[in-house]
């Protein structure tokens, strides 16, 4: 598995990073066997959110990992907190001290850990006084609860707030990218056109913040399709997208790997480095994850790929 640095950090990190946000549909066996798999093939990175199923994520992910008897060195743990949840749903976001704090030291409880390697603020809140996440972070940092700070769905501007008073260094920033939510790439191709809403930028051209400050991009959701809503399924093999299963297939073919694994490597062909970060449960398509890290898409293969999702001018 090929490796990143994250950042301005000295962590050296697999190109793919195994999400944990659907672990609770595992049996303890069968997530046992998820990281033993995981780990086995370099993919030692784990992202977690206090918020996943309510934390039930975290917690059997502590268990599992105790009772493989895994040593805490030889993974790398990162969780988000800054969501706050009641009766199931979002409430409302928090990036107070005490809820920055309280937060991670639930999270260390329920992974069963002294402390995790990197912390991301998870989505952005509205009413956030940077002075706070700079006490808080301060805080878990001496005490070496968090190795390392970082964010996530924030633009350029939000992160120079935090970085007005934090002193730890943001090293990553997770975003949505797939082949068909790809607005923070694809608005750079539409630069004041007025006729296209493609040209809207979004982001405050958070891509080229980040490879300019340092701040490695990890991607989330890289199968899910993005135009009806948030976890609408997968684009592949789904008839909502034939053109692009078509090429998808045709390019698979040729490297003699899946789909699931081309469009990974589509998010690692771009030359930020981005870190992918993989959502399925099932051990065969994360080995098709895996296998992206050793497949380099051409310059023509990539943008038949973006042009196939319907990506161009539509
Ligand atoms: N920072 C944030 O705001 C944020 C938001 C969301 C997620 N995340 C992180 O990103 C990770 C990935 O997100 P995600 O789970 O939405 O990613 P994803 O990999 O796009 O989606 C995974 C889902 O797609 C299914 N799937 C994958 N390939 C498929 C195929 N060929 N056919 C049918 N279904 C297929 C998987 O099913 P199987 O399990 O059956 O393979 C699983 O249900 C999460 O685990 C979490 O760590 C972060």
């Amino acid at each position: 598995m090929k490796k990143i640095k994250l950042g301005t950090s000295n962590l050296e990190a697999p190109v793919i990073a195994v999400g944990c946000m659907r672990i609770h549909t595992l049996s303890s066996k069968e997530l046992e066997d998820f990281i033993g798999f995981s780990i086995d093939n370099g993919a030692n990175f784990f992202d977690h959110a206090n918020v996943y199923q309510l934390g039930h994520c975290e917690e059997l992910f502590g268990q599992a990992f105790a009772a493989a008897k895994i040593k805490r060195e030889s993974v790398i743990l990162q969780t988000k907190c800054g969501i706050v949840k009641g009766d199931g749903k979002t409430v409302s976001f928090d990036f107070s001290k005490d809820e920055i704090i309280n937060s991670v030291d639930a999270s260390l409880k329920r992974l069963k850990t002294d402390y995790v390697d990197t912390l991301l603020l998870h989505r952005p809140d509205i009413l956030v006084e940077p002075e706070q996440v700079a006490e808080a972070f301060d805080k878990l940092h001496s005490s070496g609860k968090v190795r390392w700070f970082g964010v996530s769905n924030q633009k350029p501007m939000q992160i120079e707030l935090l970085k007005k008073f934090v002193k730890q260094p943001i090293i990553i920033n997770q975003l949505q990218l797939s082949i068909t939510n790809c607005t923070m790439l694809s608005q750079d191709l539409h630069v004041n056109q007025a006729y296209t809403d493609r040209a809207i930028d979004r982001d405050g051209g958070i891509v080229e913040y980040c490879r300019i400050k340092d701040i490695t991009i990890q991607t989330w959701s890289p199968f899910q399709m993005a135009q009806t809503g948030l976890f609408q399924g997968s684009f592949i093999d789904n008839d909502k997208f034939p053109e692009l299963n078509k090429k998808l297939d045709e390019i698979a073919q040729k490297y003699s790997v899946s789909k699931n694994t081309i469009a990974i490597a589509w998010i690692l062909r771009h030359p930020a480095n981005m870190q992918a970060v993989t959502g399925t449960t099932k051990t065969e398509r994360l080995k098709a994850c895996f296998q992206a890290s050793g497949i380099r898409l051409t310059h023509k293969e990539w943008y038949e790929i973006y042009i196939a999702a319907g990506n161009l001018f539509s």
